[in-house]
């Protein structure tokens, strides 16, 4: 799949640039999940797998060539909607507007691909991450029971893409 944007920085005090994740970055990608993520892991072979997809992009966000975070996009056909399947910021790195610029980014490649609404699933208490999503629009439209792994409730957010072009 053509990605569309290339490599770009965003706003932000640090030098922060993202870009579209490669094979190569499957390591940084794992080592950044095992950081983030104490349950409901991305395995490296899905990590692999949606490197490799034509209907996914996984952002990196780096900082001198440092992975800091990244953010997978899922374009399934037949569906106006993209999914945010998973955005993670390393834990030293929180708080600086990188899952921010990482959201916008996904947002940017979901239009760029025709979509007119980005939606996601969130554990009920994962404040920071509700926090950061209703900062940047979303609403939450729905609930999924018992979604992950521990029995935790997932809520369904969107956001109207069309409406955020500026
Ligand atoms: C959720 C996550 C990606 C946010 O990334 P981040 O870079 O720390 O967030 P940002 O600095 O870009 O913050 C953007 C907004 O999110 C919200 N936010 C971020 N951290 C927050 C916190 N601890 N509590 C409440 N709101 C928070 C705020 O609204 C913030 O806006 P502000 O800077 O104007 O206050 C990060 O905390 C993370 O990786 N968490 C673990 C993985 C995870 O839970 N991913 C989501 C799965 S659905």
């Amino acid at each position: 799949m053509e990605f569309g944007a290339p490599s770009h920085s965003f706003a932000s005090p640090m030098a922060i640039s993202v870009r579209p994740a490669l094979e190569a970055d499957i390591d940084r990608l794992v080592d950044i999940e095992n950081a983030v993520f104490a349950g409901d892991r991305l395995s490296r072979r899905s990590l692999r797998r949606l490197v490799a997809s034509p209907s996914a992009v996984i952002i990196l966000a780096e900082i001198d060539g440092n992975t800091i975070g990244y953010a997978v996009v899922l374009l399934r056909r037949g569906t106006l909607a993209a999914r945010l399947y998973s955005i993670a910021v390393a834990p030293e790195l929180a708080g600086r507007r990188v899952g921010a610029g990482l959201l916008e980014a996904a947002e940017n490649i979901a239009r760029s691909q025709g979509r007119a609404l980005m939606r996601l699933e969130v554990r009920t208490d994962n404040g920071p991450a509700i926090g950061l999503y209703q900062g940047a629009g979303y609403r939450i439209f729905g609930r999924k029971p018992g979604y992950y792994q521990d029995g935790e409730d997932a809520l369904r957010m969107e956001k109207m893409l069309a409406e955020a072009v500026r």
